[in-house]
């Protein structure tokens, strides 16, 4: 680390004067505790992973969770091209087949021009394939959706897709007859998923743990109520690198949960099995719509620091990383939940929070803290009084 990234850490690395350059009406900047997981093996290297989030417990589960599978071969991950989806909606066509027809035979008029305005082609990206999509019957008559597939390689690729399908919008106009409306990539981006895989050694849990995980599994894959919150612990782990690394969290919440809900009903996004040894195997899939360039990446500083300790060199190796976070996520939250609860080692962390809250500073948060443990009451009015009594 230089002298100024070890001040981006300790500062939370953004000044007022860059955050009023990044978003409007700027009063202050809002900070995140950024924490280190480590025991991550993904393909035979050894990664450290940067999270950042407010929540307790998860930085210690994924590095749990890690240890189990690296003892065990550690994770294999993989990812498609960085391929995102641009969309432009095509309105009040006359011949809604003639206008179809049109645009597949333009196909490579409009990837050129796709091109035209795109900083993605000096970085050997671009527009690589067009599709198009009549819907017949809607509220406001037949509707075409032309998906612009675009190579955005190490970015997350926002801006160029937006682009590049305001700069094909005019042509398709023409070209059709119709009006356009939307002209905006999509977080459904299930051409660039990300994957890994995993398994824990049956002697390293025990044969009760890996039944019961399986159980819990399988209930996240028949009920919505229960894929809800599995998929929002495997978030817990992708979205904290997602954050730590400046990347925009939304995107990737937004398509993880419509990839969970693909085949019309909302499922786990990930899968665990007991293997014919007894081992416990695991995998994940999922939409990974990050990059380690441009936007945010690029001009926060403590992203740069969370890339450099990560130290990935492409985005669909980010993308295989970040996959296999959130299965080491689930991992650790199906292990504590099918074992002993989430509460047993939530409380300790918990009860910082609640001593903090009471007003405590300094050595008091821990003294409190360990004091609400012991009584196993960990409650705000028990530390408030344990603070007058400290006081
Ligand atoms: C809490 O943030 C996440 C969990 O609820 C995930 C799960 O239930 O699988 C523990």
């Amino acid at each position: 680390m230089t002298e100024s990234e070890v001040q981006a850490l300790s500062r939370g690395g953004l000044s007022i004067e860059l955050a009023n350059r990044l978003i409007e009406n700027v009063v202050g900047v809002h900070g995140l505790p950024l924490g280190i997981a480590p025991n991550f093996q993904i393909n035979g290297r050894d990664y450290l992973i940067p999270m950042a989030i407010e929540e307790p417990s998860v930085v210690a589960a994924a590095s749990h969770a890690a240890k189990l599978v690296r003892d065990a071969g550690g994770f294999t991950a993989s990812a498609d091209p960085p391929m995102m989806i641009g969309q432009v909606q095509l309105v009040d066509l006359k011949d809604v087949d003639a206008a179809y027809q049109k645009i597949i035979a333009a196909r490579g008029d409009i990837l050129k021009l796709a091109d035209s305005k795109s900083s993605l082609v000096e970085f050997g990206g671009g527009a690589r394939d067009l599709e198009a999509r009549v819907i017949r019957d809607t509220r406001v008559g037949p509707m075409i959706i032309v998906h612009l597939l675009v190579d955005v390689r190490d970015a997350m690729g926002a801006n160029s897709v937006n682009t590049s399908c305001e700069t094909i919008a005019p042509f398709l106009e023409q070209l059709t007859g119709g009006r356009v409306v939307l002209r905006i990539l999509s977080n459904l981006a299930d051409k660039r998923l990300a994957r890994a895989a995993c398994r824990v050694r049956k002697e390293d849990i025990g044969a009760d743990v890996v039944r019961h995980i399986v159980e819990a599994q399988v209930m996240a894959e028949v009920d919505p109520y229960r894929a809800a919150t599995h998929n929002k612990g495997i978030l817990n782990g992708i979205d904290s690198v997602v954050i730590a690394t400046g990347n925009d969290w939304r995107a990737v919440e937004a398509g993880a949960h419509a990839y969970a809900a693909r085949d019309g009903q909302y499922r786990a996004l990930t899968k665990w099995d007991c293997a014919a040894n007894g081992d416990l195997v695991g995998s994940i899939e999922l939409p990974v719509v990050s990059g380690i360039l441009g936007g945010t990446v690029s001009a926060l500083p403590l992203a740069q620091v969370s890339l450099k300790i990560l130290g990935v060199k492409t985005a669909p190796e980010f993308a295989g990383v970040l996959a296999s976070v959130g299965l080491a996520q689930n991992l650790g939250a199906l292990r504590a939940l099918a074992g002993e609860g989430i509460q047993h080692g939530h409380m300790a962390l918990h009860a910082r929070q609640v001593a903090i809250s009471a007003g405590a500073t300094g050595d008091q948060i821990d003294r409190i803290a360990d004091k609400l443990v012991e009584e196993k009451n960990v409650r705000l009015t028990r530390a408030q009084a344990l603070l007058r009594e400290i006081q």
